[in-house]
């Protein structure tokens, strides 16, 4: 595996591959990795014949007061684990050089980005899009890997890449749990141990909407209800939002049908989570 910084020899250095007939596949990541990470590269690594992995902690999309000072990162260990799971290329520029001074341009993808998350983290995704297309001018791959647990962040990169013509296949992969059903995330690392267990309510607020769902529920209302019913039980767990909607527009849905996203964000201790499912209702 060879860590790149300069964009130019990444550009090049995936141009000649092409060039050569072979397919390309980005993992666009902030590193911290962790199983949800390592699975995105598998996969890619199952599909492709060259595998780039970007490891980018991007300031744009951190509020102000939010954590990219304290966003974990470890760039060794990071390192090892790429090169273990087989990827070839290990993308790492420097801010200065992604922002350079002058640097002014944004991409926004307007409603679905105001919604859900993007209403408590105003400008996260504008910082995302604007990101991702750099990413993907400068990596001009084939497919595309993003974990289906960050389903807003999944929803309006497409969008992006479809409205701005990157002729690039997005791939969702599942999202990857732990054993108690908690998703994976880097932020899981902010959580004491008595909050890493509350944690697990999230995971089951949204099996109890699979079960209702399953046994025939399809009033929003209803399974909301139920979900912020098993929520309520722990107080260490402080939830922003349950959102029932269609997973294109992030529109709610009184009665469900179609492609259903039901996602939720909640604050535990300093972290804040998110997590969702998407199914399928007749
Ligand atoms: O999901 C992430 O890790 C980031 O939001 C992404 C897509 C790499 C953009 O910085």
């Amino acid at each position: 595996m060879e860590t790149v910084r300069d964009m130019d020899r990444m550009r090049g250095l995936v141009e000649r591959a092409r060039a050569a007939g072979r397919v390309v596949g980005l993992v666009p990541t902030m590193g911290f990795f962790h199983e949800g990470h390592l699975e995105l590269m598998r996969r890619a690594r199952a599909e492709c014949d060259v595998v780039v992995v970007s490891l980018f902690v991007n300031p744009t999309q951190f509020g102000p007061a939010e954590d990219y000072d304290a966003y974990p990162r470890d760039f060794e260990r990071d390192g090892a684990l790429a090169e273990e799971v087989g990827v070839d290329y290990l993308f790492s520029p420097g801010a200065e050089q992604m922002y350079p001074e002058g640097f002014q341009t944004s991409v926004s993808v307007e409603e679905i980005s105001k919604v859900m998350c993007g209403a408590i983290r105003p400008g996260h995704f504008d910082g995302v899009a604007a990101v991702v297309a750099k990413l993907f001018n400068i990596i001009p791959a084939h497919k595309a890997y993003f974990g289906q647990k960050d389903a807003q962040q999944l929803v309006i990169i497409k969008r992006m890449a479809e409205d701005l013509n990157f002729p690039l296949e997005m791939v969702a992969v599942p999202t990857v749990r732990e054993e108690d059903g908690l998703a994976m995330s880097s932020r899981n690392s902010y959580l004491s141990q008595e909050e890493r267990r509350a944690a697990t309510v999230l995971y089951r607020s949204l099996e109890t909407a699979a079960s209702l769902i399953e046994s025939g529920a399809r009033n929003a209302e209803v399974i909301r209800g139920d979900m912020e019913k098993v929520i309520s039980t722990e107080a260490l767990v402080n939830l922003e939002y349950i959102v029932i909607c269609d997973n294109i527009y992030l529109q709610p849905l009184p009665e469900l049908s179609g492609e259903v996203l039901v996602a939720l964000a909640a604050r535990v201790g300093v972290a804040r989570l998110i997590d969702s499912m998407v199914f399928d209702v007749e």
